[in-house]
């Protein structure tokens, strides 16, 4: 596996180099659990020194969060949530009920509808927790119900690709995840959060489904379980970005390689088919892409 820049968990902080993209354009990092949930927590910062969270990981995440983006002077942009499940939007629920010093300018999201929050009453109630922390944290909230949203932060572009739709009611909360493409002038990015497969079908018959080719893609619920086959056979791609725990990467939880229920082997054996070759994953250590 390649690897551009693998910063180690233990010294992550001291080695990353938190400055501005060089050039004009973005630098993101992948980050990685510090609990042992999966999650999914990605940091931009532009050739400006803006910054943009996507997701942010569950609350076990949060401290180190804090930590990351304090380094990167601790004003938020923008924060994406592709969809309410704690380990997208855990830190951030932590962190709008003691931001500290961090000030968040504003806050996208795509609303799902209330029958399909009820599909899981478990995960509605860590939802609306998150929902309420945001509505005290009284911080501007763009709910996005339809795909297309186009923003330029000084080198870096945006563009909502997908977001939730209500007549997806199986795996509402995955399928509700919004989708983006994020490129400058060197490289192009698109992130498919949990997306699933009746979502990623959607994509592949929408508007947008040219915007799918991208350098790095970052693989669809931890990668696996997500998009199926025909989607990422159907999409030209470079790379891909896994928020992928070493225990998800390999199926093991603690009977040996495969033996869970889990299907990422099955998604490697997509990639492998496929012929890419250059892989970032998140219990490999952060990786920073420039
Ligand atoms: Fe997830």
């Amino acid at each position: 596996m390649k690897n551009k820049l693998i910063v180690c968990l233990l010294c992550g902080l001291m080695s990353a180099s938190f400055t501005a993209a060089k050039k004009p354009g973005f630098a993101v990092w992948q980050l990685c659990a510090q609990g042992p949930s999966q999650m999914n927590s990605y940091v931009f910062v532009t050739d400006r020194g803006r910054v943009v969270v996507l997701d942010g990981g569950t609350a076990a995440d949060a401290p180190f969060l804090r930590g990351f983006v304090a380094a990167l002077g601790n004003r938020v942009d923008k924060w994406i949530v592709t969809h309410p499940h704690v380990d997208h939007m855990g830190a951030l629920t932590e962190i709008l009920k003691d931001p500290r010093q961090m000030i968040i300018d504003t806050v996208y999201q795509s609303p799902m509808t209330d029958e399909q929050l009820r599909t899981d009453m478990n995960r509605k109630k860590l939802a609306d927790a998150y929902y309420e922390a945001l509505r005290d944290s009284g911080l501007p909230v763009v709910n996005l119900t339809e795909p297309g949203l186009e923003m330029k932060i000084d080198g870096m572009n945006l563009k909502v690709l997908g977001v939730a739709h209500p007549s997806i009611l199986t795996n509402a909360y995955n399928n509700a995840s919004i989708v983006l493409r994020v490129w400058d002038r060197k490289k192009s990015m698109v992130f498919l959060g949990d997306t699933g497969v009746e979502s990623g079908k959607m994509l592949l018959e929408g508007t947008y489904k040219p915007l799918l080719d991208c350098d790095y893609l970052q693989m669809a619920h931890h990668g696996q379980q997500g998009c199926d086959e025909h989607f990422y056979k159907s999409i030209r791609f470079r790379a891909c970005l896994w928020p992928t725990p070493l225990w998800v990467w390999n199926n093991d939880v603690g009977e040996g390689f495969d033996t869970a229920y889990m299907k990422t082997i099955e998604t490697r054996r997509w990639m492998d088919e496929i012929g890419i070759t250059e892989h970032y994953i998140s219990w490999q250590g952060i990786v920073k892409i420039e």
